[in-house]
């Protein structure tokens, strides 16, 4: 028994590991491609100064990193049903989502830290107070972590085995609320910008038009799936 207790322990350190190893990977390409993108249109293409780049352009970066990632983590499951060679792959949701968030939490925190109108100035209006797009858009991003925060709180194996599987599971599923509210955010504050491609820097997408699109397809491919449910053999 109790041998059988050690093996199931060591296979569970054997899959967090190559879990995390896994999703830092994933994390590391995300990050690569999101870094130059911004680079690319902010930098080069609009001009900004090299002096923002730590945080100013990277938190352009990372809020479009952790979108991607947390979108990967929705999208293993339904892939499952185009691929069996994906299902083995599955356990490296709970990594990547986790990753995501983790990220989206550095976005929140830089992007507090430089919340004046200097910098995001679409946001203000001349008296200095938020505008409605600015409020919204807030109010949609706090939601959304705050979610993403109770989902990745229950993913503790010592809290999870403390929850209902039931309740486990709506909170899981919260995830996609919380998904829908980021796009929201990225809706509010991008919109006006989407349908002038002259004003777009070197002619590429603006990021919140990424973020958006991308997530229409992972939550595209989330309602497919419930309209189709697996047919049991
Ligand atoms: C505390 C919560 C949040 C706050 C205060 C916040 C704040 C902001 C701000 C100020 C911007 C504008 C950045 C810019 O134009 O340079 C922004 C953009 C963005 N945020 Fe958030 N956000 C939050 C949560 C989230 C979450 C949870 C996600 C995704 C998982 C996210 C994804 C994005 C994306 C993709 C953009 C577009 C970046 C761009 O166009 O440059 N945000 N957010």
């Amino acid at each position: 028994m109790k041998k059988l207790e050690n093996k199931k322990a060591e296979e569970k350190h054997e899959e967090r590991k190559s879990g995390w190893k896994i999703a830092f990977i994933i994390l590391l390409i995300v990050l690569l491609i999101t870094f130059g993108y911004s680079i690319l249109r902010y930098n080069v293409f609009k001009g900004v100064g090299i002096e923002h780049l730590p945080l100013y352009i990277s938190n352009k970066a990372l809020a479009l990193a952790a979108t991607i990632m947390i979108g990967l983590s929705f999208l293993l499951g339904p892939l499952c049903r185009f691929s069996k060679r994906i299902v083995p792959k599955l356990y490296l949701r709970k990594y990547i989502g986790l990753l995501g968030f983790g990220i989206a939490a550095i976005h929140g925190v830089i992007s507090l830290l430089l919340f004046n109108p200097a910098y995001y100035q679409k946001f203000f209006a001349e008296t200095g107070k938020l505008t409605l797009e600015g409020e919204l858009s807030m109010l949609f991003g706090i939601l959304a972590i705050f979610i993403f925060a109770a989902i990745s709180i229950t993913s503790i194996p010592s809290v999870e085995s403390g929850l209902h599987p039931k309740q486990w599971k709506f909170i899981q599923r919260s995830g996609y609320l919380a998904y829908l509210l980021v796009l929201l955010h990225v809706l509010v504050m991008g919109f006006s910008g989407w349908f002038d491609a002259s004003k777009w820097p070197g002619g590429m997408y603006p990021i919140t038009l990424v973020a958006f699109s991308f997530i229409v397809f992972v939550l595209l491919i989330r309602v497919i799936v419930m309209i189709f449910p697996k047919k049991e053999n």
